[in-house]
């Protein structure tokens, strides 16, 4: 049920809300580049630094006063106590009932985390282990050289992106491929290019009812099953997965389940089992360096203060964006091919979990949440979207994140690709005039840079966690629940219906034209 109580205050009806309104005000005609002019040293006061992350926030079009009352909002809304709320394993999904501790998945201590009356580190060490032992095992043997992750969302976008990501220090005797659309195009396409005999298949999912997830891995169990000409093909088969009893019913034996647990969220899930795929991939070290690197980041959003802190300001400076400058979208654009796919990975992460409008105590609220998410590498991004950047009629604050050291030395490449990077920061911002209408560049738009030292597997780690408190406080502050996903559940509803419709020769008669329409050219074809 929707509350409009009026006791259950909208985050627009702050004191701390209406402040930054009216500093919105008084900073309207300030451009990016006269904050540099009248402080040169500006750079050195708008920059944090953690480990091998830096975080430039400079061309921003905000002052000191704008980050005091960013932390300000921030504290009335409570941040630090809900963060202390998820680290400790509260249920902050309070749609789902449960907690969200991912954190807990990257976490070198052994201090019991109690979740429902049960000590959960021995289960997370437990099953860290068997991952290690199995990808240890896998690299080895050989056995298998083709893995196939078959899982959607959270349980394909997270470990193929990782597998992307980290492929520089990926066993290159091993083949990986990731099954996600259940259109027949996706499995298909992936069979002709692997050999059955030495075929691994792993079904990720963690509901195991995920409809595209147990089609493509009932129609990859068949297929192998003629292929090898018997019926028993189960050590080809591996799942990670919360349903243990689902995935017994698929037929996948009880040593090869790696579990994970509903404290996991799908889109935070890549820390767990999930990642098997890319584990092999990588081998266990590099995969433990990634989970240190995420902790890292995790030990600093607890205790850096707010306007010191990375993910809090990263999000803090979202809010303004979308709040008080009320801009719409945002692009954040990786230098690096390796990040190809964190695009899609940052589009979950963000979008499901902050496209809301109904507050955790279920009001319809009144200000604008997560923004739109578009995203590409740079420098093809560039040849893309940039155009709508520097000249659109949208204001499209952009990050952009660049990584020093390249993994490959070929000459004159990475300068040209980070004199791209830098040129387009300094290009939004200052802009330029010019005697053609066309040929000017208004400047005066935001961005962050974000520089990782190198692309490694921990630097990785850390940058996955900064993103995902980012979205946390960002989520807290515009008080949704960033940890459910409801909004997609009615089309998932309405599908199963239809998937009737096309199967059968009835057709629903009190559905709109355009339905039925639909539905009548498809079948007549
Ligand atoms: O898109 C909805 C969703 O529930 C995601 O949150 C999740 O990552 C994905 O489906 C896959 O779910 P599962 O891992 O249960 O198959």
């Amino acid at each position: 049920m929707l509350n409009d109580m009026p006791d259950k205050p909208q985050r627009s009806e702050l004191p701390e809300w209406k402040a930054l309104e009216a500093h919105k005000k008084q900073l309207e005609n300030t451009e990016i580049k006269d904050l540099f002019a009248s402080a040169p040293d500006r750079f050195d006061n708008f920059h944090l630094k953690h480990e091998n992350l830096l975080f430039d926030y400079s061309k921003q079009g905000i002052n000191a006063d704008t980050i005091a009352k960013l932390s300000d909002l921030a504290k009335a809304c409570d941040l630090e106590g809900e963060r202390e709320k998820m680290f400790c394993g509260e249920k902050i999904n309070v749609t789902e009932g449960r907690a969200a501790l991912h954190t807990a998945l990257r976490s070198p201590d052994n201090d019991p985390l109690i979740v429902d009356g049960e000590n959960i580190t021995p289960k997370i060490k437990e099953t860290l282990e068997r991952i290690k032992g199995f990808s240890t095992k896998i690299r080895a043997e050989k056995k298998f050289t083709h893995i196939v992750n078959i899982g959607v969302g959270g349980s394909d976008l997270g470990p193929y992106m990782a597998y992307e990501a980290l492929k520089h220090y990926s066993d290159r005797d091993i083949n990986f491929y990731f099954v996600s659309n259940i259109d027949a195009s996706h499995l298909m396409e992936t069979l002709r290019l692997v050999d059955p005999e030495k075929t691994l298949f792993i079904v990720t999912s963690k509901t195991f009812t995920t409809k595209e997830t147990i089609a493509n891995a009932r129609s990859a169990k068949k297929w192998m099953q003629e292929q090898l000409g018997k019926k028993d093909i189960s050590e080809h088969f591996i799942a990670a997965s919360a349903n243990i009893e689902e995935v017994n019913k698929f037929g996948i034996k009880q040593e090869n389940i790696f579990p994970l647990w509903d404290w996991v969220g799908g889109r935070f899930s890549i820390w767990s089992s999930v990642g098997i795929s890319f584990c092999i991939a990588i081998g266990f070290d590099n995969f433990n360096e990634m989970l240190k690197g995420a902790h890292s980041m995790d030990k600093h959003f607890c205790e850096a203060p707010l306007d010191q802190n990375m993910p809090a300001m990263l999000a803090m400076i979202g809010v303004w964006h979308r709040n008080f400058l009320k801009l719409p979208a945002i692009s954040v654009t990786p230098y690096n091919q390796y990040l190809s796919h964190f695009c899609e990975y940052l589009q979950q992460l963000d979008m499901e979990s902050n496209g809301k409008g109904i507050s955790r105590d279920n009001i319809s609220i009144n200000y604008d949440t997560g923004p739109i998410l578009i995203s590409d590498t740079g420098t093809n991004a560039q040849h893309a979207y940039f155009q709508t950047l520097h000249q659109g009629t949208t204001i499209i604050p952009c990050d952009f994140i660049m990584v020093a050291k390249s993994n490959h030395q070929i000459e004159g490449h990475h300068d040209i690709l980070l004199a791209n990077a830098i040129a387009q920061t300094k290009a939004l911002m200052d802009g330029e005039a010019s005697e053609d209408p066309q040929k000017s560049f208004t400047g005066n738009r935001p961005s962050n840079t974000i520089i990782i030292d190198e692309l490694t597997p921990y630097n990785f780690g850390m940058l996955l966690a900064l993103y995902e408190h980012k979205i946390f406080v960002q989520g807290i502050i515009w008080n949704i629940n960033s940890f459910d996903q409801c909004g997609v559940e009615l089309g998932k509803t309405l599908a199963n219906k239809i998937v009737d419709f096309l199967k059968k020769d009835i057709i629903e008669t009190d559905t709109d034209s355009s339905t039925l329409g639909i539905l009548k050219h498809i079948k007549d074809l």
